[in-house]
């Protein structure tokens, strides 16, 4: 059973932080950020919380859609910086978008977070008769978990949220999901911290390299090695499942991390460079939320059009990875 994405919508939030508003606070400049990763500017959430950003773009979905939010059925929502340890943001959206029987759930793959929602998505609706639609919202805030003085990582992120509606089609598609768990030290921000009491009794040493709560952690380097080989692993098994290739394919939705990162996938694909939708130089790498916000953009622009298929590839902190193949 394929999907079909029915409808997309996206927010983001006003203020924009350019190349050299970094340049006014860290040692850096616009032409190292834009050489080594291809970021001219970002969005930066202010007041909004995170699920405010995911319930407007959704509002956009459902409404282009042309559906009943009671028809709603299942809300999944991705993200690494949700505003609550709990409930979930999806919890929050089902009330605030008067969805009134829904299963409600966050998922956390970081950066593969879209991916793995919709191919959740996708089984949800295979195997329950009872859901005629489903909404994956992808919404990060970034900015509140980077640290403004590791000029390496912070200049990467930025903000907004996107939304797709989701409906059982007969529509080519295809999957892969996987992670390196190896890798879960190279790309983390923790959550929670022990107690200082009791953390002065023990040495246990959990391995991750010190860092502050809420503050993100990124080996850059190691993680450029991982994302280059999973970007195409992650295309390719999918692909072979349904016997395709490159040359299939309309357009690749690459997560948006670093325009070097896709430059060499593509290569290493055998894939020209104007297969690719590239946002980033204008959104930065917004974690779970890129996928989708490239897509939306490309269909509102009229690139991406009606029967055109597509491959979605996410990768990131897990380490995880994964593809989803389908028709537009
Ligand atoms: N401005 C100026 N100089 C800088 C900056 C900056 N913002 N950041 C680092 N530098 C310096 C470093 O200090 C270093 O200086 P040194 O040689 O004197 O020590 C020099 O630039 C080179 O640093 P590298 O870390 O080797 O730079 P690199 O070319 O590897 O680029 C980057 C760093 C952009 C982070 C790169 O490693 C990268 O893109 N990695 C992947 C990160 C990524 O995409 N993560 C997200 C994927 S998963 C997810 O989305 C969560």
């Amino acid at each position: 059973m394929g999907i079909n994405l029915l409808a997309m919508g996206s927010y983001f939030p006003e203020r924009i932080m350019t190349n050299d508003d970094y340049a006014g606070f860290l040692d850096t400049s616009d032409e190292w950020i834009r050489t080594r990763t291809g970021i001219d500017s970002r969005h930066m959430a202010g007041w909004e919380p995170v699920w405010y950003m995911g319930k407007k773009a959704a509002e956009m979905a459902i409404e282009r859609a042309g559906i009943s939010p009671k028809d709603i059925g299942l809300v999944i929502v991705s993200t690494v910086t949700s505003d609550f340890v709990t409930p979930s943001i999806a919890s929050v959206l089902q009330y605030e978008l008067g969805i009134e029987n829904a299963a409600a759930f966050d998922l956390n793959a970081a950066c593969s977070g879209f991916v793995y929602s919709v191919d959740t998505a996708r089984r949800f609706l295979e195997t329950d008769e009872n859901i005629k639609y489903a909404l994956v919202v992808s919404a990060e805030a970034l900015s509140r978990i980077i640290d403004f003085e590791d000029r390496s990582t912070c200049i990467l992120f930025g903000d907004g949220a996107a939304a797709t509606v989701i409906e059982r089609s007969d529509k080519m598609y295809s999957s892969f999901l996987n992670s390196d768990g190896s890798g879960a030290r190279k790309l983390f921000a923790k959550n929670c911290q022990v107690a200082p009491i009791v953390k002065a009794e023990s040495d246990f040493d959990d391995g991750f390299p010190e860092k502050p709560v809420h503050k993100l952690y990124q080996d850059g380097r190691e993680v450029y090695k991982f994302a280059v080989k999973a970007l195409p692993a992650a295309f390719s098994a999918a692909a072979e499942k349904i016997g395709i290739t490159g040359e299939d394919i309309d357009w690749f939705v690459p997560h948006q991390a670093n325009v070097r990162i896709i430059e060499t996938a593509a290569k290493n694909l055998k894939i020209g460079m104007d297969k690719f939708i590239v946002t980033l130089d204008h959104h930065g790498n917004t974690s779970s939320a890129s996928i989708p916000l490239a897509l939306n953009e490309a269909i509102e622009k009229g690139i991406v059009k009606r029967g055109q298929k597509l491959a979605l590839v996410g990768f990131g902190a897990g380490l995880s990875y994964g593809s989803v193949i389908l028709e537009y």
